[in-house]
């Protein structure tokens, strides 16, 4: 039988210097990000083809790069080329580019090698919209205590705290997690978690607990724009469960609301008044962009 539909579009990559089909990339086992989780990485939304907040994205992986002291391997123009390149050659209008950095190849030891170069490999995906009755209706999350190590405001590759933190919440039914450490709020698994209460929209400390999304700058300043409130502050169990409502943010799903934690429901228990603001407020920002 005859198959005219059109051949599946080419996934394309790059590795260590090189655009080529997914399906052909290979790392070698004795890659650090594969033996030790030893990498950093970012995940940088683009819509209509042009990199969304692309100078924090950059910001936070040169930062991160310094933390884990691996010489940054390309300039700023040299990132932003390599970033276009890759969304050039996908159709999707709208895509998400992972980036991911590691220590390079070198016989297993701990300590850094002396001679090894990072491995740069970069992917991008389709940029879907959240599935509409995920706006309509909300989320749910799942609240647990969170057992990650103190550097969380590293992006590191090193994620099983947090895949199995995710893995919690979607064996509880859940979307997310919202995450606490010492009776406070921190995160999710990988968004940053707000909670609203009247016109004030409160999010975890900026420290080593949480990874600053680059959502959380841009939350700021669409407070500001709506007349809200934005503030930071150590939140407890018991000002996340009386919130009115509750937001999570991320690279790949915006701005989302949280409407039932561990069973019951957030405020009124639909998307609240707040987050309908910001939605629209994150909506003009990629417009203008
Ligand atoms: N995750 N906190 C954690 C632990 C995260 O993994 C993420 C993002 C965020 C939000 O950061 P940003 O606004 O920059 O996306 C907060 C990405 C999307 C991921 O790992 O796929």
């Amino acid at each position: 039988m005859q198959d005219d539909s059109p051949p599946d579009p080419e996934t394309w990559v790059f590795l260590n210097g090189t655009f080529m089909p997914l399906r052909e990339a290979k790392v070698p086992v004795l890659d650090r990000g594969f033996i030790f989780g030893d990498g950093i990485y970012e995940v940088v939304p683009a819509y209509a083809g042009r990199p969304f907040r692309w100078a924090e994205h950059l910001a936070r992986l040169k930062r991160s790069l310094a933390r884990i002291r691996i010489a940054n391997p390309l300039s700023d123009q040299a990132w932003l080329e390599l970033v276009r390149a890759l969304i050039a050659r996908h159709s999707w209008r709208d895509q998400f580019v992972y980036l991911h950095i590691t220590r390079g190849v070198a016989k297993r030891d701990h300590a850094f090698p002396k001679d090894a170069s990072p491995t740069v490999f970069a992917m991008s995906s389709e940029l879907l919209p959240v599935p509409a009755v995920q706006r309509e209706e909300g989320v749910a999350a799942v609240s647990l205590d969170d057992v990650r190590w103190l550097q969380c405001d590293i992006k590191s590759i090193s994620l099983l705290g947090n895949v199995l933190a995710r893995q919690a919440a979607v064996d509880g039914g859940a979307v997310e997690c919202i995450q606490f450490r010492d009776g406070v709020m921190t995160e999710g698994s990988s968004s940053n978690i707000w909670v609203v209460k009247d016109e004030t929209v409160t999010g975890a400390p900026l420290d080593h607990r949480i990874l600053e999304g680059i959502r959380v700058g841009l939350i700021e300043s669409l407070c500001a724009a709506c007349g809200l409130t934005f503030r930071t502050s150590a939140l407890s169990r018991q000002e996340v469960a009386c919130a009115n409502e509750l937001l999570l943010s991320s690279a790949t799903k915006e701005i989302l609301p949280i409407t039932r934690l561990d069973g019951h429901p957030v405020g009124s228990g639909r998307p609240g008044p707040v987050y309908a603001r910001l939605y629209q407020a994150y909506q003009d920002a990629i417009a203008a962009a």
